[in-house]
């Protein structure tokens, strides 16, 4: 007995790198898969069915149950239509994790504004739309039964909480993710759906580019840090009965690492006597930041384990 058997979810993106993981571990454990993938390169052109066939066939080869879809997530009908293939051809729908995506990093005064909405279009939209539908087969089952078996689950970036000076279609895509993902945790919490957003790093497609490709790279031997495979057991214990009560939370996960994120803390807390005004404004906070550290010219990505 797997942990999701009878259970039905779609992992969109699913054609190769963290998608694939997720999908073949989460037929591991039982679950029937919609297999979700356009067929994109990296930077979003191009089209190829064959990489999510494949990955049909290798959970089929290893005695699990799997479908194919080949739409574009960020497409409203294409996006209804996974969620539809889930139910029609497996009898129902549980699990969505949202995963397809691509990059095209600029700076912020070189990036075009086709850059800018096609990043946000298929990472945000493309979120938006999957948890849509999702969240509407869930609440009017919900509805009719009381409780229903749900599970959401995104993949921001912590570029979302960082940012990158290279990729502020992309931040800002991620950052919305976690706000959707957060909203959808609320609205259906009374029917009993949780939604989760996790932070992956990995070595995939989309990092094997450019000077992050040495970051990632494979070592030549002992444990491989940025496998994939190392992210999916997050996704599928999320998904699993065990997770009935984590909902709203924001993980970051790679090689033998999961890091738990809240919400911004405060840093500071000001109160005037009298309404505020720039004089007193600056008293206030003035020597505050002066005791901060200014932004740097550079990416850092802070410790957070
Ligand atoms: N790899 C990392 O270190 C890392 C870090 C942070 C976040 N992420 C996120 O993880 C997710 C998976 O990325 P990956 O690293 O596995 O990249 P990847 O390029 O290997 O896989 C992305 C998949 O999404 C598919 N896709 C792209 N646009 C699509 C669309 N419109 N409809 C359906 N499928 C589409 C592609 O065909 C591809 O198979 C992305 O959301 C990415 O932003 C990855």
């Amino acid at each position: 007995m797997g942990e999701l058997d009878g259970k039905v979810a779609v992992v969109t993106g699913a054609g190769r790198g963290l998608g694939r993981s997720h999908a073949l571990e989460l037929a591991r454990l039982g679950a029937r898969v919609v297999v979700n993938d356009l067929g994109v390169a990296a930077d979003g052109n191009g089209r190829d069915e064959s990489a999510g066939q494949a990955v049909v066939d290798e959970i089929k080869s290893l005695g699990g149950e799997a479908v194919a879809h080949f739409g574009d997530v960020a497409d409203w009908d294409a996006s209804k239509a996974m969620i539809t293939t889930a139910v029609e051809t497996f009898g129902d729908f549980n699990i969505l994790v949202s995963n397809a995506g691509f990059c095209r990093d600029k700076m912020i005064f070189s990036m075009e504004e086709a850059d800018f909405d096609s990043v946000l279009r298929v990472h945000l939209k493309g979120h938006f739309c999957g948890i849509r539908h999702a969240s509407q087969y869930l609440r009017n089952k919900g509805k009719a039964e009381g409780q229903v078996y749900g599970r959401i689950l995104s993949t921001a970036s912590e570029a979302a909480f960082f940012a990158d000076p290279g990729q502020p279609n992309y931040s800002a895509a991620k950052a919305g993710i976690i706000a959707i993902t957060n909203g959808a945790a609320q609205a259906l919490a009374k029917y009993g759906v949780t939604a989760n957003t996790f932070m992956p790093r990995a070595r995939t497609a989309m990092t094997l580019v450019g000077q992050t490709a040495q970051f990632f790279e494979k070592p030549d031997e002992g444990f491989d840090t940025f496998d994939p495979d190392n992210v999916s057991p997050l996704v599928g214990w999320l998904a699993s009965p065990a997770a009935a009560k984590v909902s709203g939370n924001v993980f970051i996960v790679w090689g033998k690492q999961i890091a738990i994120m809240e919400y911004p803390r405060h840093a500071g807390d000001f109160d005037s006597p009298d309404a505020w005004n720039h004089e007193s404004v600056g008293a206030a906070l003035g020597g505050f930041f002066e005791s901060k550290e200014p932004v740097k010219d550079s990416f850092i990505v802070p410790s957070v384990f």
